[in-house]
Formats: structure tokens, sequence, C-alpha cells
């Protein structure tokens, strides 16, 4: 062999040793990474969990504090706000009624004709408006300025069906908030959820706000029911189905009503209805029980959010924060274990980047490589290349964020039937469940109904059913405005 050869001979030997050295490393290093996400993952997965055992507990701390809210809402994490409203629909509503629903991102109004027992709803109409993101954080007057001239503008549009000359027409406010009711048609806002924040409009009367705005609009409206869209659901869902006694929103926020009996509201001081019943709002969002199954992650989300403190149990169930939560999960693996390589991908780092519907798409994706996962990395954080084995992890995280959701949701009804003494009762109890996240989040909806089943027991479950009352909280608002015109 000649000199140059052997040289030749010896550089590659270097260059293969190198090489392996570097593969070793690489391999080790790729071995730690993922030891370092599996231990991520197993401790959000111990965090996470919900046996039955612990979920009966919550279930126990519910009523716990429905009794206390039902008692004085003093101090109490759910205020059990009484809703005014004493009778429900009965199907013999008849005339033109508006509804305006405000909840959320987008608000609804709606002009309803209804034809009594026969009729029923004999037509209705909606429109739908999204909000600007500043309005939300801005100032009252411009947010009920901008519903009132979307109201007014489909007020004009009044076709065939209209209301009788001469008087007002009558209008169902739904407000998904917290208000404090002092009539079936006025109530101040305790407080804002769901990212708006308008410190001009707590402690106001929000009819009174909207009647303003509504002059200014030249609107000759009359608002006859203030209602919470779980009321609103309650009175769209009994009047579909006379055995619906509980609705439970699950959408952006989560919240739940429920017919009670007036003796176990302690704090009402008011005439004793005819009806012997009363419609109270829970206000369950902030509801909160050191049995909740917290992690860091829960706890950085609340602390950096706009309410810290508040909205506890919100923040652990609804349309609003599930995505966030795997956000910063993801997150704190791109830090820690390089999950998506050595630097941290910038959309990552945004707060609200990956929303809920967005995880819900990932969680769901039934393709053998997982590519619905991989395109929503791209288009939503910015990250372009996976492994399967990163994307696999990814719909663990989805799975884990949202079953204990679903289950906690699940505990928080199963909360309400026991209070009610309808757990383990023969007789038929529906429950109105209206919001996107259960209609459209398949496996949250699934996980929460057998929850439900697993809690209730087979022969209970039986008699348990669950609906969804489709965008009934404008209906129901409709047909509350009539019922209390
Ligand atoms: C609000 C409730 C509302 C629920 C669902 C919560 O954030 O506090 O009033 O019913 O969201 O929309």
């Amino acid at each position: 062999m000649g000199k140059v050869a052997i040289r030749t001979a010896v550089v590659c030997a270097a260059a293969a040793v190198a090489v392996t050295v570097l593969v070793v490393r690489h391999r080790k290093r790729s071995a730690g990474r993922w030891a370092r996400a599996a231990a991520v993952l197993e401790e959000l997965e111990e965090q996470c969990a919900t046996p039955t055992l612990k979920l009966r507990e919550v279930a126990d701390a519910m009523v716990k504090e429905m009794n206390a809210g039902l008692e004085s809402e003093d101090g109490c994490k759910v205020k059990m706000i009484i809703s005014f409203v004493d009778k429900l629909p009965t199907g013999a509503e008849k005339g033109l009624f508006y509804a305006l629903d405000l909840g959320g991102t987008n608000f609804r109004v709606l002009r309803v004709q209804l034809g009594g027992k026969e009729g029923r709803v004999v037509k209705q109409e909606y429109e739908e408006v999204s909000i600007p993101q500043e309005l939300m954080v801005g100032g009252s007057d411009e947010l009920f300025d901008f519903i009132a001239s979307a109201l007014a503008k489909f007020v004009g549009s009044e076709g065939e069906i209209h209301g009788p000359a001469g008087k007002s027409r009558e209008l169902g406010f739904t407000f998904s908030f917290p208000v404090k009711q002092t009539s079936i048609a006025s109530g101040t806002l305790i407080k804002w959820t769901k990212g708006f924040d308008i410190a001009a409009t707590i402690g106001e009367d929000v009819v009174a706000e909207l009647t303003k705005s509504l002059k200014r609009q030249g609107l000759d409206m009359r608002v006859t029911a203030l209602v919470n869209d779980t009321v609103g659901t309650l009175a769209g869902g009994i009047y579909d189905d006379s055995d619906v006694v509980v609705a439970v929103i699950l959408g952006t926020g989560t919240n739940a009503a429920y017919i009670e009996r007036i003796d176990a509201i302690k704090k009402w001081q008011g005439p004793i209805p005819n009806s012997g019943s009363m419609v109270i709002n829970m206000e369950w969002g902030n509801f909160n029980s050191s049995n909740l199954p917290m992690t860091c992650y829960d706890q950085a989300l609340d602390v950096e959010s706009l309410n810290p403190g508040e909205q506890i149990f919100e923040k652990l169930i609804s349309g609003m924060y599930l995505g966030e939560v795997v956000r910063r999960v993801l997150l704190r693996l791109a830090v820690e274990a390089s999950l998506f390589g050595d630097s941290v991908p910038p959309q990552l780092e945004v707060p609200f980047a990956l929303r809920t519907p967005i995880m819900s798409e990932m969680h769901h994706d039934t393709s053998a490589d997982l590519k619905v996962v991989g395109a929503k990395l791209k288009e939503f954080l910015g990250i372009s290349k996976t492994s399967l084995r990163t994307r696999k992890l990814i719909v663990q995280i989805c799975d884990i964020v949202a079953k204990r959701g679903a289950r906690l949701a699940a505990a928080g009804i199963f909360g309400i039937l026991k209070k009610l003494g309808r757990h383990d009762a023969k007789r038929r109890t529906v429950i109105a469940m209206d919001g996107g996240l259960y209609e459209h989040y398949t496996s949250f909806r699934e996980s929460l109904l057998s929850t439900l089943n697993e809690m209730l027991g087979d022969e209970a479950a039986a008699s348990v059913q669950v609906i969804l009352a489709n965008d009934g909280s404008g209906i129901g608002a409709a047909l509350l405005a009539a019922s209390h015109s």
C-alpha cells in the first residue's frame, strides 16, 4: 500500500469514527430528549387523573357549594343566582318576539314568530355578528352601541312578519355573563368572563345599558326578559320536552342552570311563586375545590389570565381554555425536551395561539401518519417538520386535557342530579345541552356521556338523557320574553 493510500484509509477511518461518535451522541441526546418528554407526559397524566372516586368527591363538593350559594351569595364561589324565572314556557306563547344573544365573540339577533299550542315556532330568522376584539376590552357604550346598531339593522329587515303597530317590540336579552338579577328584566353585571374586560359595565344594569343604546339608535324596543344562556336553554329545552330540568352550556365558557324548589332557596325573600319553583343560574364556572386536578399549566394560565383566581372550573373545562392548556404543555416540551428541534417555535409562545377547535381536529386525526396534526402544527404554530412519534405525543396530550375537562363536566352534572335527588331515581330526567365544545368536539362529548353513565350506574343512567338543544338559548329568551311580556 502506498503512503497516499494509507493516509486516505486513516482519514476515512477517522471520519467513520467521528460520524459514529456523532450518531451515538445524537442518539443519546435524542434518547435523553424523549426520556424528558416521557417524564413530562407522565407527570401530566398523573396530575390530570380523574378516577371515579375523585369525581364523586368533586360532585359532593359541588353539592356543598350549591347549598351554600342557595343560603347566601356572600363569599360563595358558586353564586346560585336567582333568575326570577318562575314560570317556564308552556307552548301557549303567541306573537312576534325578538331575542339578542350575547355571550362570546359572536352575538346573534333573532326574530321569532310564535303561534301558540298549534302553531309553535311558526318562523324564525336570525343573524350572527362577530364582535371586534377591541370592543371586548374597550368602553361599555361602544360595545352596546355596536350591538344596538346591528339589532336596528336586523329590525329594519322585518319583512312579512312584524309586530302589532303602535306597540314596542319586545326583546328577550340573553346575556351570558354573571349578572345579579334584580328582576326578570334587570340585573347588574358582577364581572366579565371569557376574554371580555370592560370595567365601566361592572356594577351597571346591563338592560339599562342596552336600552340607552337602543334609544340612541332610535329603536323602539323593550327588554322584557334578561336571561343567562343556561336559563334560555332551559326554557327552550322545556318547550320541546317537559322533562328538562337542567341546562348546561359547554362552549367558550361553561355554566349550568336548573329548576329548584322555592323552599330550598333560603336566600329568596320574595313571594312564593305559583309554580313553587325558580330557575337558578348556578354560574358553576367559578366553582373551585381542592379536589380539582390542577397542574402547573393551569396555575400559570390562571395567573396570566384577565381574571386570576376566578372561573377555575371553567378554565379546566371550557372551549376557551383547553387548547391553551395544550399549548402550554407543548411549550414546556419544546423548551425542556426540544420537541420541535433546537429552537422553540416563536408562535408556540403566543398565548391562545392553539385554539380548541384546532386541538379537536388534531385529536380526531385518524390518518395513519397523522397528517392533520402535521398540517395544523404548520398552519397555526409555524412548526413544519415533525416526526410521527412527536405527532402521536401531541394527540395523547390533547386526549389527556380533553378527557379531564369532559369528566369534570360530567361530575358537575352528576352533582346537580344528586342535589335534585335524581341521581338514582327512576323519573325521566332530561338535560338540555348547548355549546360548540359539546356539539363539535366528539371525543369530549363521548367522554362526558360515558363518565356520566359511569357515575350514575346502568339503572339510573337509563332514565337520564342529554339532548342537544342547538341554539336553544335564543329561542328560549324569546319564549321568556313572551311569557313575561
Ligand atoms: C359565564 C356564564 C355563561 C357561561 C356559558 C361563563 O363564562 O359566566 O354566565 O353562562 O360562560 O356561556
